[in-house]
């Protein structure tokens, strides 16, 4: 996957005139505090050589992950087209650039962030979005806010992960009381990110939300540690980020997780692919999350006719059977 032409073009004119060292030192630091989690107090992206650090090495990989979960909701909730939309530690915008290429009808968007420094990367370079009203506001997710309008879509992505733990549900629910229709939390693909998944996950359920994606439906995860849910989405890796990351191959694999739930029930699909299908001749053999509630590997042989042909074609993070069912959940 590679970013829209047109965020493409604005972060690679406001990278041009930067030292590849600076970026570069800038971007390994960046991972080691994302690596480490560490929480001492600090934002990640705290000065302007690590918020250009952030778009040259981090923003196609988030915005891959989250224009990969967003591909998912609307498979599963095909009648839902967002007006508005509500984004929390937007960043440089990513979530607002995934969700106006998913749903071009998308028309304002309230962009939430607490750091400056990318905050005014990201309002400039929303500016190349002429199709969304975007209004960036200096705000933290830990606080409730008066002044913030509900909106069709509400997005929080890769922000969980700079919380404390104990933050999560009141986060989550404040989140959930702004979603008029559906809300989509993504986290790195970690087991760590997959337990704050589930723990939002929960917050939701709890709250009468349908489970929109990436789960076929809202029972317990049948997941069990040290395995944990995730997927990946290739990235192209222009010529800067492969030397900003001093990577020798023109791509990369981002690992994610995610959740995605909604007011309105979703057509959640009979079992979604949950890890990269093994096949040969005449087998294929997929691990699935199902509609049931249940998880596990199964082996679909020729003699399986047209549930082999279709399983032949799947890849990790398809859905298989179509909808099968209307996701269970209290309308809120
Ligand atoms: C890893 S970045 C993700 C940015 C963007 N959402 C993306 O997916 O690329 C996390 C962002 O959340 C912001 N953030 C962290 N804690 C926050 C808080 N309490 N309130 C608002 N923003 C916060 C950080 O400043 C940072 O921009």
């Amino acid at each position: 996957m590679e970013l829209p032409p047109r965020l493409k073009q604005a972060v690679d004119q406001m990278l041009e005139h930067h030292s590849l060292d600076e970026l570069s030192r800038a971007s390994a630091r960046l991972t080691s505090r994302y690596r480490s989690e560490l929480r001492d107090g600090q934002f990640h992206i705290n000065d302007a050589i690590s918020a250009k650090a952030y778009i040259a090495a981090r923003l196609p990989a988030t915005f891959a992950a989250v224009r990969a979960a967003l591909s998912m909701v609307e498979e599963a909730h095909a009648d839902f087209v967002p007006k508005t939309m509500l984004d929390f530690g937007a960043g440089p915008g990513t979530a607002l650039w995934a969700a106006s290429d998913c749903w071009p009808g998308l028309e304002q968007a309230v962009m939430v962030e607490a750091s400056p420094t990318i905050r005014a990367v990201g309002q400039s370079l929303s500016e190349g979005l002429s199709t969304v009203a975007c209004d960036w506001r200096a705000g933290d997710v830990l606080k409730n806010s008066t002044d913030l309008a509900p909106a069709d879509l509400v997005t929080l992505a890769y922000v969980l992960d700079e919380i404390e733990a104990r933050d999560i549900a009141p986060v989550v629910a404040r989140l959930w009381s702004l979603t008029l229709d559906t809300i989509v939390i993504v986290e790195p693909g970690t087991s760590a990110g997959w337990r704050r998944i589930l723990d939002a996950r929960r917050v939701l359920i709890d709250a009468g939300a349908h489970v929109v994606a990436p789960c076929p439906h809202a029972q317990n995860c049948p997941i069990v540690a040290p395995d944990w849910c995730h997927f990946a989405r290739r990235v192209a890796r222009s010529r800067l980020h492969r030397l900003v990351k001093q990577g020798d191959v023109p791509w990369e694999d981002e690992k994610y997780i995610f959740i995605a739930a909604s007011r309105k029930p979703a057509r959640t699909p009979a079992a979604r692919v949950l890890a990269p299908p093994k096949t040969s001749s005449g087998m294929a053999r997929l691990k699935l999350c199902r509609a049931d509630g249940s998880a596990g590997e199964v082996v679909i042989s020729r003699r399986d006719g047209d549930m082999f042909r279709e399983a032949r074609r799947a890849d990790w993070g398809d859905s298989l059977g179509g909808p099968a069912t209307e996701s269970q959940g209290d309308d809120a």
